[in-house]
């Protein structure tokens, strides 16, 4: 599994790409703007980005922010133009950029992706967040499909009830499994009361409703997302290259890997913490404390 740093800091890119782990990058308006704010509003927009792209050893996605085919393809040529010299430039392109109800922009996406295949620039389709959405990004050609995993646990969560902030906090790790053994819990509960055949305990509201607060259309969690998006890209061969995103801790990226994701993008704190066990910690303690001197003079 390929790991990119999921900031556009150019500190955190530099010190990622000194531990020899990080493949590429992946950026957003958000995180330009919280690099922009760190650095108090002083960023030459053409330069930092360059910099960027001469720091990581690997693709860079990078965002449009048209809304409209045809604006999100010229805002793609011009950020190929301009910084495919200093690195590997991918055009990252909003699955779905509608902004409202109206359902116009659609499919403006999809298009933008097509065009820019066809005249050879990479483009990321980000914002995924059903595979439905992943299955027709890879058809329209974007060579790499981003699902948000993080956001959609925080969706689940949130039908369940539990608020962000108040009940869990962002890099909470969202225990699906749990979550799965309490609906079965909940199911059996409600289902002792009901007496009816099959057909009516299928249409009744809170035997539904039990399931449909723990899911999103039949997706578990972001890392089932994930996962059905890989397997249909395997089912078909597609050749798109899934980037787990919006990932939000250690354990999510296991998992993400254990499905065999193509990349995972990770935030730079996520990847800090990946390294480190207390037991590890303990141990290199405790080796550190029998050092024998003459096993030190060895190195002397
Ligand atoms: O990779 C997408 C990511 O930057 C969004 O992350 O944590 O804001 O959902 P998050």
């Amino acid at each position: 599994m390929k790991i990119f740093i999921d900031t556009a800091d150019l500190d955190e890119i530099r010190e990622a790409c000194s531990w020899g782990i990080v493949d590429g990058a992946t950026t957003n308006p958000s995180l330009i703007k919280r690099a922009v704010d760190k650095r108090g509003g002083n960023v030459t927009m053409e330069k930092y980005i360059r910099e960027i792209l001469e720091t990581v050893p690997g693709p860079v996605s990078l965002e449009v922010i048209a809304t409209d085919a045809e604006g999100m393809v010229e805002q793609a040529r011009l950020l190929h133009r301009k910084f495919s010299p200093y690195g590997e430039v991918v055009v990252k392109i909003p699955v779905n950029p509608s902004l409202d109800e109206s359902g116009t922009r659609d499919f403006d996406g999809l298009k933008a992706i097509q065009t820019l295949k066809n005249e050879g620039i990479p483009t990321n389709a980000t914002l995924i967040m059903t595979p439905e959405q992943a299955l027709l990004a890879a058809k329209a050609g974007a060579s790499y499909a981003s699902p948000f995993a993080g956001r959609i646990d925080d969706y689940i969560r949130k039908r369940m009830g539990l608020r962000l902030g108040v009940d869990f906090q962002k890099g909470d790790y969202f225990d699906y499994g749990l979550v799965n053994a309490l609906v079965r819990a909940r199911l059996k509960d409600v289902m002792e009361s009901k007496t009816g055949p099959l057909s009516e305990l299928y249409s009744e509201r809170d035997v539904r409703e039990v399931l449909a607060k723990a899911q999103d259309n039949g997706i578990c969690s972001g890392v089932d997302l994930v996962a059905r998006i890989v397997r249909i890209y395997r089912n078909y061969g597609y050749k798109t290259q899934v980037i787990a995103a919006s990932i939000r801790n250690a354990r999510q990226v296991r998992e993400v890997a254990e499905v065999g994701v193509d990349i995972a993008t990770l935030p730079f704190n996520v990847i800090r913490e990946m390294i480190r066990h207390p037991k590890t910690l303990e141990g290199m303690r405790r080796f550190t404390e029998d050092i024998v001197p003459s096993y030190r003079r060895l190195f002397k």
